[in-house]
C-alpha cells in the first residue's frame, strides 16, 4: 500500500514532476520508421505529457517539435512537410527540424518575430527501425546499444501494441510480478481459446503448458550491470516438468527483456501522459548457427495491433498482450495504490518502487539515474542473459508430436 502522495510521486510524468524529470533522462522510442510514409511523413506524438509532432523533411531529416504553431496555436500535424521543414497549414510559417522558424509569409523581412517564433524541439536518433527521442537536459546521454536492437546474428520484427489506457507504472510493475502468469496467461488463456478456432489452441499449446505448471517459488535479484540496472525475477516450477528458471530482467525504469517462445524481446513502456502508455516491442530471432543476417533497419517488418476492448465492454483475451492489457487497464487509469493489499508475492513490486524512489532522489540531487549510459566502451553492446526454458519447452513439444 502506498500513501496518496507516494502514488502521485511514482506515477505522474508531466514536465516538472519528480518522476517525469527522472524519466526524461532516458531515450525512449516514439515511432517506428515505417509509421512515417512518403504520403504522410508526420505523426502526432504524445510523450511524458507533452504534445509533439514527429516529421521527416524532404532531405530525410527527422524533427520532433511541439504540436502547436507559436503564431496562433494551430496544430502543426496538419502542416506541409517540405524539403527543409514543416509549414503550418494556417498562415504558412515554416520550421526546420531544430524548431527554428525559417519562413513567415506576410511578415516584414528581418522582423524580430522570426527569432521569437523558435519552437520547442527534441533530439531524435534512429536505431533498429525505431525513432528514439530524448526530452531531458544536456548533456544528452548515449542511446543505449541493447543487444536485441543491435546484434547482427538474426532478424527482427517491430510491434506497436494497442494504446494502453492506463498509467505507465501499471505496465512496468507487471514485469516484477512473476505469479500473474499462471492465472492470466494459462488459465484465462485456456478459457479464451475455447471460443477460438482450434488451430489457435494448437499454436499456443507450448505457452499454456509452460505457464500452466504450478509456481512453487519466486526470487528477485537486483542487478547492477554495465549499461543497465534492473530486477531479475526467477520462478521455480513444480509439476511433472519442474524447473528453476534462469530468469529475465526488467530494465530500470520502463523496459522489459523477455524470452517469448523462440524470440528474445525488448518491451519499451513509454508514458504518453499520466493515463496513457504506448508500448513498442522488438522481437529478435537469432540464427541457429550464429550466422550474420543482413536485415537492413528500414526493412524490419512493422505491425500495429488493434485494441482488444469491444464495444460491449468485453476484452478479446486470446493473446498475451490482450490478457495483460485487460489486467493493466482494469486497474484504473491510475491505479489507486492507497487501497491495494500487497502480499508476500508482491515483494518484487516493493523492490521496484524503492528503486524508483532512489532514482527520483538521485535526479533531484543533480545526478544521473541508474542505467543512463555515457561511456562509449560500455555502449559497444549492452548484453543480457535470458531463461532458455520457454524456447526449450516449445522445441520439446514440437519434437514429441
Ligand atoms: S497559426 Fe501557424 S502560421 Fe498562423
Ligand atoms: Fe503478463
Amino acid at each position: 500500500m502506498l500513501s496518496a502522495a507516494d502514488n502521485e510521486l511514482l506515477t505522474r510524468v508531466g514536465p516538472g514532476t519528480p518522476c517525469g524529470e527522472m524519466m526524461r533522462r532516458y531515450w525512449m522510442p516514439v515511432a517506428a520508421v515505417k509509421e512515417l510514409t512518403d504520403e504522410k511523413p508526420i505523426k502526432r506524438v504524445k510523450i511524458l505529457g507533452e504534445k509533439l509532432v514527429l516529421f521527416r523533411d524532404g532531405k530525410g531529416q527527422y524533427g520532433l517539435v511541439q504540436e502547436r504553431c507559436p503564431h496562433r496555436h494551430v496544430s502543426l500535424y496538419f502542416g506541409f512537410c517540405e524539403d527543409d521543414g514543416l509549414r503550418c497549414a494556417y498562415h504558412g510559417w515554416k520550421f526546420d527540424t531544430q524548431g527554428n522558424c525559417i519562413e513567415q509569409p506576410y511578415e516584414r523581412p528581418n522582423s524580430p518575430l522570426m527569432k521569437q517564433a523558435k519552437i520547442k524541439s527534441y533530439p531524435v536518433k534512429l536505431m533498429c527501425g525505431l525513432i528514439f527521442a530524448y526530452l531531458g537536459p544536456d548533456p544528452v546521454p548515449l542511446l543505449p546499444n541493447y543487444e536485441i536492437l543491435t546484434r547482427r546474428d538474426g532478424t527482427r520484427n517491430i510491434v506497436l501494441l494497442p494504446e494502453h489506457h492506463c498509467n505507465w507504472l501499471q505496465c512496468q510493475e507487471n514485469s516484477h510480478d512473476p505469479t500473474h502468469t499462471f492465472w492470466l496467461h494459462a488459465k484465462l488463456f485456456e478459457r479464451a481459446l475455447k471460443k477460438r478456432p482450434p488451430e489457435e489452441a494448437k499454436k499456443w499449446a507450448p505457452d499454456l503448458a509452460y505457464f500452466g505448471r504450478p509456481i512453487e517459488g519466486i526470487d528477485f535479484e537486483l542487478c547492477r550491470e554495465p549499461g543497465w540496472t534492473g530486477i531479475r525475477k526467477v520462478r521455480t516450477y513444480g509439476g511433472d516438468k519442474p524447473e528453476k528458471e534462469h530468469g529475465h530482467p526488467a530494465i530500470f525504469p520502463n523496459i522489459l527483456i523477455a524470452p517469448q517462445a523462440k524470440y528474445l524481446t525488448i518491451h519499451f513502456r513509454v508514458p504518453m501522459d499520466d493515463e496513457y502508455t504506448m508500448i513498442y516491442w522488438v522481437e529478435f530471432l537469432a540464427t541457429d548457427d550464429g550466422s550474420i543476417v543482413n536485415q537492413k533497419d528500414e526493412d524490419i517488418p512493422f505491425e500495429k495491433m488493434d485494441h482488444p476492448l469491444q464495444p460491449d465492454g468485453e476484452y478479446e483475451l486470446h493473446t498475451f498482450v490482450y490478457q495483460d492489457q485487460m489486467a493493466w487497464e482494469t486497474q484504473g487509469a491510475i491505479a489507486d495504490r492507497t487501497t491495494e493489499l500487497l502480499g508476500a508475492s508482491d515483494r518484487g513490486l516493493v523492490m521496484y518502487r524503492d528503486l524508483l524512489r532512489q532514482n527520483i532522489r538521485k535526479v533531484q540531487e543533480g545526478r544521473d539515474p541508474d542505467g543512463v549510459v555515457r561511456d562509449p566502451v560500455v555502449n559497444e553492446m549492452i548484453s543480457f542473459t535470458f531463461s532458455k526454458g520457454q524456447a526449450n519447452f516449445a522445441k520439446e513439444m514440437a519434437a514429441a508430436k
